[in-house]
């Protein structure tokens, strides 16, 4: 059979890791996807150019215009790799119209314009493949669309950003500050010159955007995630959160609801003898709850080269495969019939039920905490467990830190407005939310 041809809209990291892999397994890869899969036009920028030729050995026809890729006759599957929105998007929306099949990393591009793009591949019969825009090598997108088909999904919860879980890593181990942290990071090649993105969990709420419709059957709702990054987490809470047998991580959070939708990524407290908890450094994990099946967790390495190439591989295979097939009897693009996709509400973060760590500075007299407490009774919170720490020589302020039961967010909203008017309290409330996320 004549092999499928592959266009590359990038050649850098994950273009390079997909071209390095499909040469070094090639034989092994074509006798799975049942024709050779070759890598036929890459387009990259100017500057990259020269790197390029060396990295293909002159074996793929290169150009610095990406038109040229999507228009060409010569290529089968465009694949998107070289991120953002522009001219990613209009790129992407050109290769469908031209009936061409894409794989694409972009989370930011799904998660902003997926409905969009899905829609216009649906009406021309093409597929559009994203294995690697969530948890990199992590076959996390199979395994919601496919692999726990038969399961209501009933929650998700992942780390999903490898930068902010290295930095929250040695915030914990050798007790830094976020900024020095971040600093490392930098250093070291793991953070962007400008992190936003990832400390301030934007790309996680990308990531999470896409599981959460792939689970749940809905559009695509990025702009409803609720977002909290790590920047303003401190080392003392990560210390005081271990004391209470809590690990901080910063969570992608999805889950069903009888009044909605939660979707929502921010700083969470896990209890440390979860295997989640546990996950360090770089890595990701996610783990899926399934009516059936029950907890999985699913661990790996969420970016880099070969791991997040080995997703982008592994979509072009599934095109290739099932290239011939009636477009009705391929597997969905988000895991539901295009007819059967629901618009279930998704909640604002103030209606979300969970538990929470609140940390507050009081000043150490009689009656502080019976007012605190008086507080949280009224509004119908339950204090779980407490610690208050012995004030410093000449300090009359002290820490007080309290794990509640779950409640929805709206009361402790109203809860830390009245505990912040208190005069015997000294500044802000800090609050961070709490999972048991059980068993596994
Ligand atoms: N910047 C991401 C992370 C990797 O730190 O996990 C690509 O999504």
């Amino acid at each position: 059979m004549k092999p499928i041809r592959v266009g590359l809209l990038g050649l850098g990291v994950v273009g390079g890791g997909t071209y390095a892999i499909l040469e070094r397994n090639r034989e092994e890869i074509s006798r799975r996807a049942g024709r050779e899969i070759h890598v036929a036009m890459a387009a990259v920028r100017d500057v990259d150019l020269e790197r390029a030729r060396e990295k293909t050995a002159g074996r793929v026809a290169l150009t610095t215009d990406p038109q040229q890729v999507v228009n060409s006759p010569d290529v089968d599957i465009v694949a998107e790799l070289m991120g953002g929105i522009h001219p990613a998007k209009e790129l992407v929306l050109q290769a469908i119209a031209r009936g061409k099949h894409v794989v694409t990393a972009n989370k930011a591009l799904l998660a902003l314009h997926g409905n969009e793009i899905f829609k216009a591949a649906h009406e021309r019969g093409v597929m559009v493949a994203f294995e690697a825009a969530v948890a990199g090598g992590i076959p996390i997108i199979k395994t919601l669309r496919e692999g726990l088909t038969a399961n209501r999904i009933e929650w998700i919860a992942g780390i999903i950003n490898g930068t902010s879980n290295y930095i929250l890593t040695s915030m914990r181990d050798r007790g830094v500050s976020f900024s020095e942290a971040l600093k490392e990071a930098q250093s070291l090649g793991y953070a962007e010159a400008d992190p936003t993105f990832d400390i301030e969990g934007i790309d996680a709420a990308h990531k999470l955007t896409i599981m959460a419709a792939i689970a749940f059957g809905i559009p695509m709702q990025f702009e409803r995630a609720y977002t909290e990054g790590i920047s303003t987490l401190t080392a003392e809470d990560i210390r005081y959160a271990e004391e209470f047998g809590y690990r901080i991580k910063l969570l992608g959070i999805t889950r069903r609801t009888a009044r909605g939708i939660e979707l929502r990524v921010h700083p969470t407290l896990i209890p440390e003898r979860r295997l989640i908890a546990n996950v360090d450094g770089v890595m990701n994990a996610v783990l899926v709850k399934g009516d059936a099946v029950g907890t999985t967790l699913h661990y790996g390495a969420g970016a880099g080269a070969e791991p997040t190439g080995s997703s982008v591989v592994a979509d072009l295979v599934d095109i290739t495969r099932m290239a011939t097939a009636d477009p009705g009897n391929r597997v969905p693009h988000l895991a539901f019939q295009p007819d059967q996709m629901h618009d279930d509400v998704v909640l604002p973060v103030a209606e979300i039920e969970t538990s929470y760590y609140l940390r507050m500075r009081a000043f150490d007299r009689p009656g502080v905490l019976a007012d605190v407490t008086r507080i949280l009774a009224d509004l119908g919170i339950s204090i779980e467990a407490m610690l208050q720490r012995e004030p410093a020589a000449g300090e009359e302020r002290v820490d007080v830190i309290m794990l509640t039961h779950q409640t929805v967010e709206r009361q402790i909203d109203q809860a830390i407005a009245k505990i912040e008017a208190l005069d015997s309290i000294s500044g802000p409330v800090t609050r961070i939310r709490l999972e048991p996320l059980g068993p596994v």
